[in-house]
């Protein structure tokens, strides 16, 4: 079986609007099939959080054109972990709207991702992946 990692980051965009996160989209879903990429993208004025899923070697090579893109700021890779199965297998980059279930924007001012474990992290993607996209 191919190996698979997922990959979990998150970032403060740096002047977040919706046709800048219409460009990130594209680029997304332009490159991620190409690498066998999957994963979410979860947005708000004051957050990305963004999980990425595939094969270790794509995973970490697109994580590290992210990481200098300058439309974020201080991004900070939370972990990454082996894993049997993709949690957004047919999403080249699903994006959602950071909901009211998961943090405030006072929590994540707060250093809410910070203290959230990988367990919280993976946690509010597992229960996107079962709402629809
Ligand atoms: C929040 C955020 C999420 C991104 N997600 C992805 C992604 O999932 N896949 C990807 O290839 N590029 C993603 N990008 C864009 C990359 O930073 C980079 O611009 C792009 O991969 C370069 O593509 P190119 O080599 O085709 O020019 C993202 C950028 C930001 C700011």
């Amino acid at each position: 079986m191919t190996e698979l990692t997922q990959l979990i980051y998150a970032s403060r965009p740096f002047g977040f609007d919706e046709a800048m996160l219409n460009g990130i989209l594209m680029e997304a879903r332009r490159n991620n099939p190409r690498d066998s990429i999957t994963g979410a993208l979860i947005c708000r004025a004051d957050l990305y959080l963004q999980l990425l899923e595939g094969p270790p070697a794509a995973v970490e090579a697109a994580f590290d054109r992210i990481a200098r893109d300058n439309r974020h700021l201080e991004v900070r890779r939370c972990f990454s972990t082996p894993v049997t199965e993709r949690l957004f297998p047919d999403w080249a980059m699903r994006d959602d709207p950071a909901r009211s279930w998961m943090w405030t924007p006072n929590e994540i001012d707060d250093g809410a991702i910070e203290t959230a474990t990988p367990a919280d992290l993976l946690a509010v993607f597992a229960r996107l992946a079962a709402e629809p996209g």
